[in-house]
């Protein structure tokens, strides 16, 4: 048995609270896109209790903030902690930035233990993980391990047609630097991160922890649709050329594809937008997101290529013209066995019930398990939900998880 730590779960929730005013649409859920005002004034209020805790707190070129409590070794690798501080449009007031208060309780029940590491431990709450203003994705955690390029922050751009690389400049971030948040992966020992399930399992199989052992891959790309804009009223049938007439059949073919493929492959068309959108004009354009993931990269693939096919076809047959536009690909991964190990072992001592999971979700930990060892530890949602305002996990449920996490890094610290 392991002596009670001190996790503090008023802490927890006075930190989630505050986090939670941050937010574009108060009253409909919680909106905290990146590069927003929202998003300054969460990371401000994250650096200034990364401060209060005594941690050496920096921003790095992608936006993300780090908080680092030295170790006692120089030069050892670093044990991170951590999750996003953006949010979707609309969503709850748990997913990501949970894992990021979490990482604050851990700390500061090492410091109230009197614990010292050997390795420095960093909180890192990373920016832009959901991709929902850009519709890319992992960005903070993408820069870290080195993949962003500056064709693709430039190109890459929100509906308004701010890039990335604008939005960033406006922020007060150089886009230049963006290679600066690069880190080896020598020069970390382990990543960690608590995130809440967004989904069902956990409380219907009555569990207290969720430890992931495989992510699904997730491929985002934008398709654009190009027909001509007519006369609603006066343009025959047969003498249309309907953008989203072809958008529809393609669609509408979707779902079918992603079942067919089956073992828990989904595809999701998200945002549809339709130009110019008047309720007389036949559409001259129709621009709609993609989002296929599966837990085999060769289903995502079956899916992507049936989606092109369905759109040449359209094309041919419609005499439409269409565009698609890479947004974000990242190959299924299976999580650190080492980290999984101790991790059950800690909550067999901590008397904790636990179930091994697949996260169908993306989190910053599938880009993280590219470079490094990484543990990512679920805590029950209530009735599953997430991605909506109801999205809630009890306080109590983060004190397990995060117990789990310390005595994991204690090990692997020592080990
Ligand atoms: C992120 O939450 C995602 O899975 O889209
Ligand atoms: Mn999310
Ligand atoms: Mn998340």
């Amino acid at each position: 048995m392991y002596k009670e730590i001190g996790i503090n779960i008023s802490r927890i929730k006075k930190n989630l609270e505050e986090l939670s005013k941050f937010n574009a649409t108060p009253g409909k859920g919680l909106t905290r896109l990146p590069f927003t005002k929202e998003a300054k004034e969460a990371t401000e209020y994250i650096i200034k209790e990364m401060k209060g805790i005594g941690l050496d707190v920096r921003q790095d070129g992608a936006g993300s903030i780090i908080g680092r409590r030295e170790g006692k070794k120089k030069d050892a690798s670093v044990i991170m902690i951590g999750s996003h501080y953006d949010s979707v449009k609309n969503g709850g007031n748990f997913d990501g930035i949970a894992g990021i208060v979490a990482g604050l309780e851990l700390i500061r029940a090492m410091g109230e233990n009197d614990i010292s590491t050997n390795s420095p431990i960093e909180i890192i709450a990373t920016n832009d993980e959901e991709g929902v203003r850009f519709g890319d994705g992992f960005f903070g955690t993408r820069a870290i391990a080195g993949q962003l390029t500056q064709e693709e922050i430039a190109a890459c751009k929100d509906a308004e047609g701010i890039s990335i690389a604008q939005a960033m400049e406006a922020y007060g971030l150089d886009p230049k630097d963006i290679h600066l948040a690069a880190r080896t992966p020598e020069s970390i020992k382990a990543f960690f991160e608590i995130h809440v399930e967004q989904g069902p399992i956990l409380e219907v199989n009555k569990k207290e922890i969720g430890l992931v052992q495989y992510i699904v891959g997730m491929h985002r790309f934008k398709v654009t649709i190009k027909g001509r804009p007519d006369h609603a009223g006066t343009t025959p049938m047969d003498m249309r050329i309907d953008p989203l007439d072809a958008a529809s059949y393609v669609i509408s073919k979707i779902s079918g594809m992603a079942k067919a493929v089956g073992e828990g492959t989904v595809a999701t068309v998200g945002a549809l937008e339709v130009f110019p959108g008047a309720v007389n004009i036949v559409p001259s354009e129709v621009k709609f997101t993609v989002d296929v993931r599966s837990k085999k990269q060769e289903y995502i693939a079956s899916v992507t290529q049936q989606i092109h096919e369905a759109l040449k076809e359209v094309a041919q047959r419609m005499g439409v013209e269409y565009e698609i536009i890479e947004k974000l690909n990242v190959a299924p991964v299976k999580l650190s066995e080492k980290l999984m190990d101790l991790m059950k072992k800690n909550c067999e001592k901590l008397g904790f019930s636990k179930e091994i999971m697949l996260s169908g979700a993306g989190h910053d930990s599938l880009v993280m398990s590219e470079i490094t060892d990484v543990g990512l530890i679920f805590v029950p949602s209530k009735n599953g939900r997430s991605h909506c305002p109801e999205e809630w996990t009890d306080y109590e449920a983060f004190k397990k998880g995060i117990e789990v996490v310390y005595h994991t890094i204690l090990d692997i610290d020592q080990g």
